[in-house]
């Protein structure tokens, strides 16, 4: 099965050379926007190219507003200030995310609760959040309080893991009834849809990544989507600096961010936009090529949920076991095609590892089988 594989991703990638999981792809509009950009001196916060990328940004996911930052992790932490999370706080996520999530969460003083995940998205699971919710935690006025330390949970932050999006709904009715901020992150998922709405637009806040790695990239940079115009206004204000506008005064209001998103990278970001839904469409071609190779495999192709439309991100395999999946990592990224586990539980690193945590049986049983596949756009 390896060495047929590695042919298979071969003849799909149609080279002998180094396959890497997930390779930018530029074109001409690229080099001339970067180059417009540093010709016209305006490389740095200022600029019309950040002005656009804001707009189209907005316009395709339909987001009331949308604020660009300097990388997902600036977004999804001015996200957590938005939502008015405190030293002490607990916030629920996910253990099976990226180390930004969590990262996050702690540089607001606050610790996260990590709650399993559902086999179908690999994100947050609303019963085993209403659970959880249920057996420790309890509503006191407009706030949800953890019975056990008395201290305020106050969101929850659902990741639509490599781009497959969460029971929306459900979390969100949940994070109604209990006083909770819905804040998504939906750092892979640009291009991913629930129930016709894109990811990103049901929470009160969401954060999104355009690193070297994600469906379009900035070389860095990241967007947080807000619900309202207000809270748009605010967030633009917060991640600026917090500079009150004036032709030559320098007075700042509130200690604020340097999260701004350089002009040079929202050039960058003016012209992916314009490919992106040709990236979505190769994306999907290829899923399906996968999905089809597994068809009747050992190993089983993690598809997109019945609710929504994924971008397939990063498309992936569930091997039989432990001892499968390192078999493969091993052969593959031997012959040349980069292949990568998903990361480690959130609870295994050591800053995190005392933090409370409910029953993670789906999420330990993910990690330990899981392996990403080469998926740039073909
Ligand atoms: C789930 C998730 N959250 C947050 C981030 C952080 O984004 P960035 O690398 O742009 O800071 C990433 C990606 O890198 C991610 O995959």
């Amino acid at each position: 099965m390896s060495h047929e594989l590695s042919e298979f991703i071969r003849s799909i990638y149609n080279t002998n050379e180094f396959i890497p999981l997930h390779a930018p792809t530029f074109g001409e509009q690229e080099r001339a926007n970067v180059l417009d950009t540093i010709e016209s001196t305006f490389v740095s916060s200022v600029g019309k190219y950040v002005d656009d990328f804001e707009a189209q940004i907005k316009n395709f996911t339909g987001a009331t507003r949308a604020i660009a930052t300097v990388n997902g992790t600036a977004a999804l932490h001015t996200a957590m200030y938005m939502a008015g999370v405190k030293r002490d706080d607990y916030v629920i996520t996910q253990a099976l995310t990226f180390v930004a999530t969590c990262n996050a969460i702690y540089h607001m003083g606050a610790e996260p609760i990590f709650v399993d995940v559902a086999r179908e998205t690999l994100g947050l699971c609303p019963k085993a959040l209403e659970e959880f919710l249920e057996a420790s935690a309890k509503v006191d006025g407009e706030r949800c309080v953890d019975k056990a330390t008395g201290r305020v949970i106050r969101a929850v932050v659902p990741m639509h893991t490599f781009g497959h999006p969460v029971h929306l709904d459900e979390l969100n009715q949940l994070c109604n009834k209990w006083h909770l901020t819905l804040i998504e992150d939906a750092a892979e998922s640009l291009g991913s849809y629930y129930k016709g709405k894109h990811t990103g637009t049901v929470g009160k806040y969401a954060a999104l990544s355009f690193n070297g790695n994600k469906i379009i990239t900035t070389g860095g940079g990241g967007m947080v989507l807000c619900s309202s115009e207000e809270d748009g206004q605010r967030t633009k204000h917060i991640t600026t600096t917090a500079k009150v506008p004036h032709p030559y005064e320098f007075f700042h209001d509130e200690a604020g961010f340097n999260y701004r998103l350089p002009n040079l990278n929202a050039a960058l970001g003016c012209a992916q936009m314009q490919q992106l839904p040709l990236f979505l469409k190769q994306k999907r071609v290829l899923a399906d090529k996968y999905q089809e190779y597994f068809k009747n495999s050992t190993y089983e192709f993690v598809k997109e949920p019945n609710h929504g439309k994924s971008n397939f991100w990063l498309n992936a395999i569930l091997c039989e076991d432990h001892d499968a999946r390192n078999a493969l990592l091993e052969e593959q990224n031997k012959a040349g095609i980069m292949c990568r586990p998903i990361w480690q539980l959130m609870h295994r690193l050591p800053m995190f590892k005392s933090c409370i945590r409910d029953n993670l049986a789906v999420s330990e049983d993910i990690e330990a089988r899981l392996v990403n596949l080469p998926s740039s756009p073909i």
